[in-house]
């Protein structure tokens, strides 16, 4: 248990013993410099009282806590502050305790007790077009929340679902056959097995699409050739339908490549393609349930409710084409999850612009019973702007290709390392991968730091400096700690008990001490710049800690240098598994 949970049972006890709600003794952070804890319970704990009919002064209600944990052992002072605040010193004693307790277990208490089952579906990148810039912030956020929830102890499953089911793979087999009529996926008469081996790479298919989608764009003709193609793959043409699996195996080894440079792993794939053949049987049930009803030819489900504020225009199950649509892939995937997983949870990591969707998907699933709304949630994002304040492009107003993203990272980040005068003396292509990482971290931290739903300007140079709130500014830190350490090693020297005496050993400590709390607050809000906040304090403590007390010097005491490596060992394996947490890997030297 962390200390600052224990003071808060401690308070809590005092103020039930006095007859109060036990909640009222819950211990906070201070935002004052005059003591590193307090508790604000005796006003409401007055508040409370007067709704009751009850006349109490807060600050007598603050002196008689104060007097039942006069004797606490894990108290130093308690001082009552202006209208009935209590400013909490903790004990050397109970600081003693603490300390020992992390250096055992830098990452200890972070479970979450009831264990969840969860589905993340993030990345959403679609099948044939090269990741871009837009497929950033679903990627980097996702896997952090993923990463989060299973540091709480949740068992979490990270889905890609790829979009491979729409348009755009009609526009796909469309233009292939132009390109290549005579392939024998477009021979009506073939009815055979058809090659394992894929007609098309990911550079054919990169360059198929956009070719197509210009072409139709003012070419009915051309339009309708990928209309029909679209419909005859989702009618189940067996040749289309051995095509899409080709594009998607070609697509998703690029996308494990792209992804993986970025650190983002997935355990499924799954897409919405593979969806389609639930969605006869599901229609029939919200059909036979009286939810899907015929409007204009086309299927929908209505969700409208008496005291929405802002309309809410119908589920879409089928166009009166026939055609399915993204709401019916969804929700043929919620229909999927529950029978394969049947998680407690389902996270939507993405764009903020999809809100509307994610609602209409949602209510409608609550309206047939498969899930309850509580269950899901759409976790939207801002986006990443450009000097100009819109979606960040390149400079002659294109997408951005993440892969150029990653180089204009490393590049920036090479700049960085000479400016500083670091690696100086590495080799080449150790300084190579030092400025990938330091390039990679500058990018997910600057993401990450931000509150979900703020939009942020990319700024290279801002985000690659080593002073300040950034990646590279904590990958640093962690790798003097190591440094440190194996200076330590060298010199042999042993580590001992942690007696946190200075003020900056007692600060470090108490930013340990905060670790579970970051963790638990940044999962349940979804937060991950929670955590970036904790690791950026931590690493801030430790720099104060170590500027203030000298540990490898000769003049250090050797019981004093011991407790220092030990607070020095456990920040660092806080701050890389924090730092693991958000995505950012940690060199060994830099
Ligand atoms: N492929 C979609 C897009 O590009 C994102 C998918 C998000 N996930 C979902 N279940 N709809 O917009």
């Amino acid at each position: 248990m962390t200390l600052q949970s224990r003071l808060s049972d401690a308070f809590g006890e005092a103020f039930a013993a006095l007859g109060h709600d036990a909640t009222f003794g819950v211990v906070v952070e201070s935002s004052k410099g005059d003591a590193p804890y307090q508790c604000n319970g005796a006003m409401a704990a007055a508040g409370a009282a007067k709704k009751r009919g009850e006349k109490l002064n807060p600050r007598d209600v603050a002196s008689a806590v104060a007097a039942h944990l006069a004797d606490n052992p894990l108290i130093e002072t308690l001082e009552i502050a202006g209208p009935g605040f209590l400013n909490i010193t903790p004990s050397a004693q109970a600081l003693a305790e603490t300390a020992q307790a992390i250096s055992e277990d830098p990452i200890r208490g972070l479970s979450a007790g009831a264990e969840l089952t969860i589905v993340i579906d993030y990345g959403g990148a679609n099948v044939a077009k090269p990741m871009h810039v837009g497929h950033l912030r679903s990627a980097v956020i996702g896997e952090a929340l993923k990463r989060l929830m299973r540091a709480r102890g949740h068992t979490v499953i990270g889905d890609a679902h790829l979009g491979d089911w729409g348009l755009q793979m009609g526009h796909l087999i469309s233009e292939l056959a132009i390109e290549q009529p005579s392939l024998i996926y477009f021979d009506e008469a073939y009815d055979g097995n058809y090659p394992d081996i894929s007609p098309v790479t990911m550079d054919d298919l990169a360059r198929l699409y956009p070719q197509a989608s210009n072409a139709a764009k003012d070419d009915a003709d051309r339009m309708e050739l990928s209309r029909v193609a679209t419909a005859d793959l989702q009618a189940g043409h067996k040749g289309y339908r051995a095509l899409l699996d080709h594009f998607i195996a070609v697509s998703v080894e690029a996308l494990k490549e792209g992804y993986g440079r970025l650190g983002v792993e997935f355990d499924l794939w799954n897409g919405e393609a593979c969806v389609d053949p639930l969605i006869p049987d599901m229609v029939e049930e919200l059909r036979h349930a009286g939810l899907a009803e015929e409007d204009g030819g086309a299927l929908i489900v209505r969700i409208e409710r008496e005291d929405d504020k802002k309309e809410m225009p119908p589920v879409m199950l089928l166009a009166s084409s026939g055609a399915v649509l993204y709401h019916t892939t969804d929700l043929a995937t919620l229909v999927d999850r529950k029978a394969q997983i049947n998680p407690d949870l389902i996270l939507y990591v993405v764009d903020q612009r999809q809100a509307l969707h994610f609602e209409q998907i949602f209510r409608a699933t609550a309206k047939a019973g498969w899930f309850r709304e509580d269950q899901l949630e759409h976790l939207g994002f801002g986006t990443m702007n450009g000097t100009d304040g819109k979606p960040f492009k390149t400079r002659d107003g294109g997408v951005l290709r993440l892969e150029d993203l990653m180089e204009m990272m490393q590049t920036a980040a090479e700049t960085r390392l000479t400016e500083s005068g670091i690696g100086a003396d590495f080799d080449p292509e150790e300084r190579a991968e030092v400025a990938r990482l330091v390039g990679l971290a500058a990018l997910k931290f600057a993401d990450l730091q931000n509150a979900r739903l703020t939009n942020y300007v990319f700024d290279p140079e801002r985000f690659t400096a080593f002073e300040g709130k950034t990646g590279p500014y904590l990958l640093y830190a962690a790798v003097r700690i190591k440094s440190i350490l194996r200076k330590a090693d060298d010199m042999g020297a042993a580590f001992g008990p942690i007696i946190p005496e200075d003020p900056a050993e007692v600060a470090l400590v108490l930013a340990l001490d905060a670790y579970p709390k970051a963790i638990a607050l940044a999962a349940e809000k979804r937060a991950p710049h929670i955590l970036c906040d904790h690791v950026y304090g931590l690493a801030q403590a430790f720099s104060r800690f170590y500027t203030n007390c000298p540990i490898l010097v000769d003049e250090t005491p050797e019981v004093i240098r011991a407790s220092r490596l030990s607070l020095a060992k456990a920040t660092l394996e806080q701050l890389e598994h924090g730092l693991g947490i958000i995505g950012l890997d940690v060199p060994e030297k830099m």
